[in-house]
């Protein structure tokens, strides 16, 4: 095949495509004078809570804010422990260290690389009071299990669902069986918008509005306060989101149908390619393979002009200065996280990626496992 240059973001092609819609958008907020707490963003949340089947959303300034805010609504705080992942981005733990709490690691599953549900029940202690289980890649984590033992032990789950808007598990929706589901809709992510954004999904009222009062200077009423932040979601990015959200569906369905061609395409490689339990409706935010040389593949592809990246390639505890003096406490080991953080391979997935594009690369992955099998390598 002819070289082309493969990027890893449709970021413009998308604006493109929506171009009229979105033009005409920001130009309403722009003309209205209102810029934040404004009829957008009410609209947008209304709209956002009935897709996502729940009562209420609450807008904010990003998906960091949304998992920190929550924390701190539902009072979590000094003296707790919240259980989550280390193969993950960071802000998932440095919301819980923000909150003044203590994130307690466990390991991921093999398979899936969500959190591995078998490993809760050891790292339950006295002091726990929350399970934060992440999305990863757009794949829901074992929310039936994950419920099972909150209820057993009486602890809350705040789910975090940066990664996977649009996502399905097996019997259960996003939002059905936790108390708060945190989204952010930096422009990477399924929904994007033009800078930061998150929100806060629950079917809790009393939470909806602590959020709400947090995110504005701990004020619902003009003039009254009490201690809280600046965590808003603008007007100009709450217009943008109610052009996107509308399309969110079928760019999933898009992304499923690229991991398939991508699945079909590399069947025969040796990799370790993505593994959606049946029933799991995967969302695909990131199409990840698994590679014992990951870095000789992600220089091959540069070579030829594709853009992989990493997702994540040191995991939370393997940073440097970890924890940074806050504690922190890994259960057991973390060994599947460590192992997939030095294999993990991102290709480029988006709606706006051409098949042309798709299938180039999926060829030049095909051409690196054979020439290393060439040379009596093998790829795994
Ligand atoms: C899993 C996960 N959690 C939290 C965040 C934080 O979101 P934001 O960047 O909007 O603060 C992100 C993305 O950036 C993420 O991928």
């Amino acid at each position: 095949m002819a070289e082309i240059k493969v990027g890893f973001y449709g970021h413009v092609r998308q604006y493109h495509n929506l171009r009229a819609e979105i033009d005409g958008a920001i130009h309403d907020v722009l003309e209205s004078g209102t810029y934040v707490q404004g009829p957008q963003l009410a609209k947008f949340e209304e709209e956002l809570a009935l897709y996502m089947g729940t009562k209420e959303a609450v807008g904010v300034n990003s998906g960091t804010d949304a998992l920190w805010l929550t924390f701190v609504a539902l009072g979590i705080g000094p003296g707790h422990e919240v259980i989550t992942v280390s193969n993950t981005f960071f802000a998932t733990a440095e919301a819980i260290w923000l909150a003044g709490a203590t994130p307690v690691f466990v390991d991921s599953d093999p398979k899936t690389r969500n959190i591995d549900v078998r490993k809760i029940d050891a790292a339950i202690t006295p002091r726990t009071k929350a399970i934060v289980p992440v999305h990863l890649y757009g794949l829901t984590a074992d929310m039936a299990a994950i419920a099972r033992i909150a209820r057993a032990h009486n602890l809350l789950v705040i789910e975090d669902c940066a990664q996977a808007i649009g996502a399905r598990g097996d019997h259960f929706a996003i939002g059905e069986l936790s108390d708060a589901v945190c989204l952010s809709f930096i422009i990477q992510k399924n929904l994007g918008c033009f800078g930061d954004g998150g929100a806060v999904i629950t079917n809790n009222k009393d939470l909806a509005t602590s959020l709400r009062k947090l995110r504005n200077h701990g004020s619902l009423k003009r003039s009254y306060h009490s201690i809280g932040y600046n965590s808003r979601l603008d007007e100009l990015q709450a217009a943008v989101l109610r052009v996107k959200l509308k399309q969110v569906d079928a760019w999933s369905e898009l992304r499923r149908k690229q991991a398939s061609e991508y699945n079909a395409l590399l069947a025969n490689s040796p990799l370790t390619l993505p593994h959606t339990p049946p029933g799991y409706g995967h969302v695909y935010h990131l199409y990840v393979i698994e590679c014992d040389d990951r870095d000789g593949l992600q220089a091959y592809l540069s070579s030829r002009g594709i853009v992989a990246l990493t997702h994540y390639p040191i995991a939370i505890h393997q940073q440097e200065g970890f924890p940074w003096g806050r504690g922190a406490r890994i259960v057991d080991s973390l060994a599947v996280t460590e192992q997939s953080a030095a294999r993990v391979l991102s290709l480029p997935l988006y709606p706006e990626l051409t098949r042309q594009e798709l299938q180039y690369t999926a060829e030049a992955v095909q051409s690196w496992t054979e020439s290393l099998n060439a040379i009596g390598q093998r790829a795994r």
